[in-house]
């Protein structure tokens, strides 16, 4: 089982569409998957049409609940939901030995149920954040392509460093996603140079594919949607299909 975390600490730059896509798209390859929604902004568990979960990631962080009680059924596929309970989550498990373990120890008995575990996390570096990273066997950096999403990157590395040298040796970061691309804007040369120090710092690699900014993205986010039967042939489609592909999961 693949435990995919989409991680950046800043806002808005395309980790739960990302998600969303990268979830649906593998469904529609045939994977079994699961998402994992960590943000207590619950955009993932929204976007794929859960309404108020009563149970959710807090509780199972918490070991409230069982996992299995948790996870709900949604047109697209399973998810074990977020709900803002989620920002209660560092202060309780302050003092907790083994709090960065908790996703982790979750999603062990799942193993043999999904090929592909999907984790949205939220724009922190908080115990979510390190459970997703400690939980994961591939990272992926959603980033748009301008200076200040870039900025933040180092600090990412950081945390990275730390998790492999504490709690999960063996992540790997797979790669940079530009997101939100403008295909009609060309990317100056400072910001290409830019991506590419990040990526050597990072010591990975920038994804080819270039997921672009397009309106059916929001209009499949607004009806609640999957893209994939949404807009099956719209460009934006086709990116996140290359994109699953340089995958190569
Ligand atoms: N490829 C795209 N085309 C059009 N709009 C997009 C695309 N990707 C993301 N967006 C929009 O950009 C906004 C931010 O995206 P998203 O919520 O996925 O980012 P995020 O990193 O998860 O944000 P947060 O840090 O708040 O969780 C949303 O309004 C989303 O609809
Ligand atoms: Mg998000």
């Amino acid at each position: 089982m693949e435990v995919i975390a989409l991680v950046n600490q800043k806002g808005g730059v395309g980790k739960s569409t990302t998600a969303q896509l990268l979830g649906n798209g593998l469904r529609h390859k045939g994977k079994r998957v699961l998402f994992v929604d960590l943000d207590q902004q619950g955009n993932l568990t929204y976007g794929v049409g859960i309404n108020s979960p009563v149970i959710g990631s807090y509780e199972v962080l918490t070991k409230r609940n069982n996992i299995d009680d948790a996870i709900v059924t949604s047109a697209q596929g399973d998810i074990l939901p977020a709900t803002n309970r989620l920002a209660g989550l560092d202060i309780e498990l302050f003092s907790e030995i083994g709090k960065e373990y908790r996703l982790k120890e979750a999603l062990e008995p799942l193993k043999n149920t999904y090929d592909v575990v999907i984790v949205d996390a939220p724009p922190t570096l908080s115990t979510v954040v390190i459970n997703a990273l400690t939980a994961s066997t591939k990272v992926i950096i959603p980033t748009q392509a301008d200076i200040y999403s870039l900025q933040g990157l180092s600090q990412l590395a950081n945390t990275l460093q730390t998790i492999r040298q504490y709690t999960n040796p063996n992540l790997f970061l797979e790669g940079i996603l530009i997101t939100r691309y403008n295909d009609r804007a060309i990317l100056t040369r400072e910001i290409t140079d830019m991506i590419d120090k990040t990526a050597q710092t990072l010591g990975t690699k920038v994804f080819d594919t270039k997921i672009r900014e397009a309106i059916a993205v929001k209009e499949a986010q607004a009806m609640r949607t999957d893209l994939f039967e949404y807009a099956p042939k719209a460009n934006v489609t086709m990116d996140c299909m290359a994109f699953i592909d340089e995958l190569n999961l």
